[in-house]
């Protein structure tokens, strides 16, 4: 834990040190999110390298800023649409509709119509209606069947709305082919921010298992297995690398991958720590003998995690003096609205703060802005784009563009 805050110390002074990031606080104020692409990249590459045969689609849900669209674009990297908005916004990069995957299991009849139309060949499904469907507005769409892994282990559990069992599969896939639909494989998630490689290597070992059962007893053959996303993020405490999540799941996977495309889709480990959030305090009281402070962003805003997702981001003092002559003590942090349920934290180790005083978040680029809301007319937090450092030339430093403002999480 310690050891953590002490990366995430270093990491937000290291931020804080870059002009641009001083610049765009100085132009926005609070609350403002960072956004570094260049963490984004980091992270795709980390997970290319633990799985070098798997595709990677990013889930655009997790974050849609068109500054992790066009990073990941650049990578080669896929996405992992669940609307027809989410493609539209992927398309307007300039990302070919052959690198997306429409993995909604449930979509208006209209979206299918329209991502037919604009070329996408393989969607998700996992109940009849939604095969006729696919069947009457894509007719030889190929698809996946998403399988059910109910899993308490994850923070959010993906199984609970969607997914078939096992005994289902047949009966699905004879329905299918009835329609003239290709089912090409099976999708899965094992749930959200989930620390167990045991249970992604379950996961997949199971997967497989019913693959070979499947093909062993019927004409079908698969040529595609998409794992989902999952992949843990340290917010509050350490958790398990991607390596070593690739490690459970390698020696299972390696050995299918000359004959399936392996998918894998990544929401949280690619987006969350590339955006940190930075709010102000605006107030402060004593209440029932405990310290509370009072900060521009809260849980109908950019914070929206806490409550949706139950993640708990650090939150800690603006790098300064504050830093130095830090005397902690436990301190409850409430979010600017009226309501008694905004509030982001209790018992958060900070010093004594003052109006004004500056707090940052770290990890703060999935399931965040995207979820947030507009309660108390406030509007959505604005994003300011840290260029990566080889974007820096020379020119760009004398030009004062290492960051690029942006003003809302939908630019
Ligand atoms: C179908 C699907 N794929 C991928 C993801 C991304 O999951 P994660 O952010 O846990 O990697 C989600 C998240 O909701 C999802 O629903």
């Amino acid at each position: 834990m310690n050891t953590l805050r002490a990366r995430r110390e270093a990491e937000i002074a290291t931020l804080f040190r870059d002009e641009g990031v001083q610049r765009a606080m100085e132009l926005h104020g609070t609350p403002l999110l960072l956004l570094e692409p260049g963490r984004v990249r980091a992270q795709y590459r980390r997970l290319r390298a633990a799985l070098p045969f798997a595709e990677v689609y990013y889930a655009v849900k997790a974050l849609d800023h068109t500054a992790v669209i066009d990073t990941l674009a650049q990578e080669g990297c896929g996405f992992d649409v669940a609307s027809i908005e989410e493609l539209d916004r992927v398309r307007a990069r300039g990302v070919p509709v052959d690198r997306t995957l429409f993995t909604h299991p449930v979509k208006k009849p209209a979206e299918i119509a329209e991502a037919w139309d604009r070329g996408v060949q393989l969607f998700v499904a996992d109940n009849p209606v939604e095969l006729d469907k696919l069947a009457a507005s894509a007719p030889t769409a190929q698809v996946l069947l998403r399988l059910s892994y109910p899993n308490p282990e994850a923070k959010s559990d993906l199984s609970a709305k969607f997914g078939i069992e096992p005994s289902q599969t047949r009966a699905l896939i004879g329905h299918a082919m009835r329609r003239g639909l290709h089912v090409v494989g099976f999708s899965f998630h094992v749930g959200s921010q989930l620390d167990a490689p045991r249970r992604f290597a379950d996961a997949v070992g199971r997967t497989l298992e019913l693959m070979d059962e499947l093909e062993a007893t019927t004409d079908v053959r698969f040529e595609v297995l998409d794992v989902g996303g999952g992949f843990p993020v340290a917010y509050d405490a350490p958790v398990t690398s991607v390596e070593e999540i690739a490690d459970a799941i390698r020696p299972l996977l390696a050995p299918r991958a000359g004959r399936l495309r392996i998918l894998v889709e990544p929401g949280r480990l690619l987006a969350a720590e590339a955006m940190s959030l930075v709010t102000s305090v605006t107030g402060r009281a004593e209440r029932g003998g405990r310290r509370w402070v009072y900060v521009d962003d809260g849980v109908y805003g950019a914070y929206s995690n806490v409550v949706a997702e139950d993640v708990h981001p650090m939150i800690l003092p603006a790098p300064g003096p504050l830093v130095a002559r830090a005397r902690l003590a436990p301190t409850t942090v409430a979010g600017p609205t009226c309501d008694s349920a905004d509030i982001v934290a209790r018992d958060v180790p900070l010093p004594p703060l003052s109006v004004g005083d500056l707090l940052v978040s770290p990890a703060m680029g999935a399931y965040t802005i995207v979820t947030a809301t507009t309660f108390n007319g406030r509007v959505a937090t604005p994003i300011a784009v840290v260029a990566e450092p080889a974007d820096v030339s020379p020119e760009a430093r004398d030009d004062a563009a290492p960051v690029r403002m942006l003003s809302t999480a939908a630019s």
